[in-house]
């Protein structure tokens, strides 16, 4: 486990995280009963919460991966970048996007139009995190996990520096000025 001592808070238990996903799963499996959708994981943050996601689900699925730069990572540009695409077309499906966590939305804004653009027969976003207070650009969420106060979270796919991905809790850090000593 990347560096307990700085592990501070505990948000969200494992056992109340595989609840919530479990009950997202029997909802998600309600809606799309009779369809077979493709879900996309949003790499990385997403990984972890995609793979138990799809365990509960009983409908016949796809899974496909992809990858963008964050908004927020970019200077002034606002540019989002694709960097890994789908591996196949999404043109009439059921699509849903999984994502780790909404803040601002505008990272999420961009991909919703590119996917549109693509023609899907629906378009739906599964997040396990909602930071509402964050929000600047509105935008649909068919599903979520749950709704999160104005603090920066790790674990259960999220990282700070690419660590604490592998945390099964999701929690804050004491810091978050310095690397994690491993
Ligand atoms: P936004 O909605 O465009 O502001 O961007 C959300 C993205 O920022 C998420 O997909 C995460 O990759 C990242 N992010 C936002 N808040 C957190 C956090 O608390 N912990 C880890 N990553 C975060
Ligand atoms: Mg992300």
């Amino acid at each position: 486990m990347s560096a307990p001592e700085n592990i501070g808070e505990v948000l969200f238990s494992a056992e109340r995280i595989q609840d919530r996903v479990r009950e997202l799963g029997d909802t998600i499996s309600k809606d799309y009963k009779g369809t077979d959708p493709v879900l996309i994981c949003m790499l990385r943050g997403a990984a972890i919460f995609t793979g138990d996601l799809v365990r509960s689900i009983s409908v016949p699925l796809t899974l496909d991966f992809m990858a963008i730069s964050n908004y927020t990572s970019g200077e002034s540009s606002g540019a989002v970048k694709i960097l890994k695409d789908l591996e196949e077309s999404i043109e009439a499906r059921e699509v849903i996007v999984v994502e780790d966590i909404v803040a601002t939305g505008l990272t999420l804004s961009y991909l919703l139009r590119s996917l549109q653009a693509r023609n899907p027969a629906s378009l739906k976003v599964c997040t396990l995190l909602d930071r509402v207070v964050a929000r600047i650009i509105d935008v649909p969420l068919a599903y979520r996990g749950f709704e999160l106060p104005d603090v920066f979270v790790v674990g259960y796919g999220l990282d700070f520096q690419q660590h604490y991905r592998n945390l099964p809790f999701i929690c804050t850090l004491k810091s978050e000025t310095r690397a994690p000593e491993l």
